[in-house]
């Protein structure tokens, strides 16, 4: 069964200039592309989003990183979307991530983790609506 995922490519692969050799890649993967926007979250819409995370000891310095410059927002179609997007991309923490993920590729630390993934298909809708209004997902 085809589901989806969101994805972000964060401000520090952005400002690398990495976020077409990720889309690149996300492609050749096999996600197919279902909506596509470069945005720049402003503070209370990084609060939002990763409100689970908030009372955390990262949480406040997630969402300074998250609105320090432009992203890549997608939301991405496959079978096992969410799973199979998290083993692609790798393990949060890029010391930890398998050699080949984007984040071994890309990241530098635990916070300018380089991607984002949706962790479950609940929240995959949720973060999907977040970015995209209806008419802006094909
Ligand atoms: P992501 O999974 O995209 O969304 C939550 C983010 O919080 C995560 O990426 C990391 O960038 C960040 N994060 C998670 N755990 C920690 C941590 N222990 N220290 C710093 N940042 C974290």
């Amino acid at each position: 069964m085809e589901t989806i995922t969101l994805t972000m490519i964060k401000p520090d692969a952005v400002a690398a200039g990495n976020a077409g050799a990720i889309l690149g890649k996300i492609a050749e993967a096999g996600f197919k592309i279902k909506a596509l926007k470069m945005t720049q979250l402003t503070i209370s819409d990084a609060q939002r989003f990763y409100e689970v995370h908030k009372g955390k000891p990262f949480y406040e310095s997630l969402v300074e990183f998250m609105t320090s410059g432009p992203i890549v927002a997608a939301v991405l179609e496959k079978g096992n979307a969410v799973a199979d997007f998290r083993t692609f991309i790798g393990a949060t923490n890029p010391a930890d991530a398998a050699e080949g993920t984007i984040r071994k590729l890309y990241a530098t630390s635990v916070t300018q983790n380089a991607i984002h993934g949706s962790d479950s298909d609940e929240n995959a809708q949720i973060e999907a609506s977040f970015h995209f209004a209806q008419r802006e997902m094909f």
